[in-house]
């Protein structure tokens, strides 16, 4: 999929489906515009036999087959007073959807007076594509349904100079984190998320590190080791470096919760727990993935990144970790497993404190690590833990550009007090009040306390089932362009 632009004489455009946002008012110089495609006098009678008065979310659609074009669809916009960037793109996203499998081309035409400045189209141009992803991966109907390769902006000239090239990368990152996260969990397996991490690797020239079971051992990564016993298939601890260009200014860290499949455990999933939908518990290593080849492809300046996932599964068999068990993980913290579905925490421990060892100025994890967040803060915003207030200000601000929500959750030390156990140095799990901030508090205790870190739980924005906004239902790749966005800043 690319995006491209046309900016000589209309006249002489070639394309099969055209969108043209129009204004409440009046619509009929508007429809001058398009007349490229369609005699004005036409379009206006049609638009008045269907009523069609340019309000917001509206639409009109057209299929002139044996014309200029085959489809137009007229997008209202509402009043042109006081329009936001924001209601033209969610118009917009809405509309895009309706086209894909029916076109590889779409061609968008809109008021672009009204758009100030080039990051605003390029916002715009980011969430059309996002809307219109389509996965086809898994059902019969991928060899006949066309797939959406081009989006068009028509008469750009505002913007002459415009370039989508990092945008494309940006959206290629989210869009790997959803195929990585839609990906059912007997293909989705660690093995393969450490080939996909690969050919990132080999893609866009980063470093790579995959440990197999043995060199984990050798590493004392008992908590990650202890989640991984369970199942049939071997634990993939995956490291990708992408070096910085020109001397190195900052090294950073990124973490993401790597579970291909969550079965709870001995503490097994059962009734409203959803076990069927666990193969998204490794959400926060697809955002961090998608990161790697986004940031892989953008390469900035200055920033040495690191890239790490402790994948695994987390199942039943007879050499599965028991409910009570006591591990130690690699920093020679003793955990005593009183919840086998508390794994996320468990890999992460060791994930952490390996990423500690770097030497990393900064580290941002990545986890679906509770229902307690999803509890508090529904499916559109995510729970965010730092101890650095710079580093919470500098992700807030990224995230609020593009459009991903989060909220600052407190790192209350007196719960600390809920993982105290009699036999280890702590419990793996707290009471239920209060149950994503015990994880964040958990977290806290692997990785040298000196290192900026924030935690962002996105058990609940990872997959959407609404179909709304620029997420069409399932993966939405949540925290990938957060993460981009926050490391473009510096
Ligand atoms: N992967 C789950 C968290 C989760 C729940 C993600 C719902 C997405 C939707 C995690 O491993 C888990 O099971 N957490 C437990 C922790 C509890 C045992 C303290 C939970 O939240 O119930
Ligand atoms: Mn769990
Ligand atoms: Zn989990």
């Amino acid at each position: 999929m690319q995006f491209s632009t046309f900016n000589k004489n209309l006249a002489n455009w070639q394309g099969t489906s055209l969108i043209f946002g129009v204004f409440e008012e009046d619509i009929e110089s508007q429809l001058e515009n398009i007349k490229f495609v369609i005699e004005p006098e036409l379009l206006i009678k049609k638009v008045k036999q269907n009523k069609f008065e340019g309000k917001k979310t509206k639409t009109l659609s057209f299929e002139f087959l044996d014309q200029k074009i085959e489809t137009l669809t007229l997008i209202g916009l509402g009043k042109s007073k006081g329009i936001k960037i924001n209601d033209i793109k969610n118009s917009l996203s809405e509309i895009i959807r309706k086209f894909v499998d029916k076109d590889e081309k779409i061609s968008i035409l809109l008021p672009w007076e009204l758009i100030n400045s080039k990051e605003e189209i390029i916002h715009l141009a980011a969430s059309t594509r996002l809307s219109s992803y389509k996965d086809n991966r898994f059902n019969r109907k991928r060899d006949e349904k066309k797939i959406l390769k081009e989006i068009e902006f028509l008469n750009l000239t505002k913007f002459n100079d415009i370039s989508f090239k990092e945008t494309e990368s940006i959206c290629e990152g989210v869009e790997l984190a959803r195929r990585l996260v839609a990906a059912p969990p007997n293909i989705l397996t660690p093995k393969e998320m450490s080939i996909q991490a690969s050919k990132i690797a080999k893609d866009h020239g980063l470093g790579i590190k995959i440990l197999d079971k043995k060199e984990c051992e050798e590493l004392g990564m008992g908590a990650y080791l202890a989640v991984a016993k369970g199942s049939d298939l071997e634990p993939k601890f995956i490291h990708l470096t992408l070096k910085s260009q020109g001397p190195t200014k900052e090294k950073i860290a990124l973490v993401g919760k790597g579970l291909t499949f969550d079965s709870g455990g001995y503490n097994l999933k059962v009734g409203a727990s959803q076990i069927e939908m666990m193969k998204y518990d490794m959400g926060g290593s697809a955002a961090v993935l998608g990161a790697a080849k986004a940031l892989g492809a953008i390469k900035p300046e200055g920033l040495e990144i690191h890239f790490i996932v402790a994948a695994c599964e987390n199942m039943i068999n007879g050499s599965a970790v028991h409910p009570g068990d006591v591990v130690t993980a690699s920093n020679g913290k003793t955990i005593e497993i009183n919840n086998t579905d508390a794994e996320g925490r468990l890999t992460l421990a060791d994930a952490l404190t390996y990423a500690s060892n770097l030497k990393p100025d900064s580290i941002i994890d990545l986890a679906t690590l509770t229902g307690a967040i999803v509890v508090a803060l529904g499916n559109d915003v995510a729970g965010f833990w730092s101890n650095n207030h710079d580093l919470a200000k500098d992700l807030k601000d990224a995230s609020a550009e593009v459009g991903e929500e989060l909220w600052q959750m407190p790192l209350k030390k007196s719960y600390k007090e809920g993982l105290k156990s009699h036999i280890a140095d702590m419990k793996n799990t707290g009471p239920r009040a209060g149950g994503s901030i015990t994880a964040a508090l958990f977290l806290e205790e692997f990785f040298d306390d000196k290192i900026k870190w924030a935690h962002i739980d996105i058990a609940g924005t990872c997959w959407t089932d609404k179909n709304k906004g620029i997420n069409p239902s399932g993966a939405t790749g949540f925290g990938v362009k957060t993460i981009v966005q926050w490391i473009k800043n510096k």
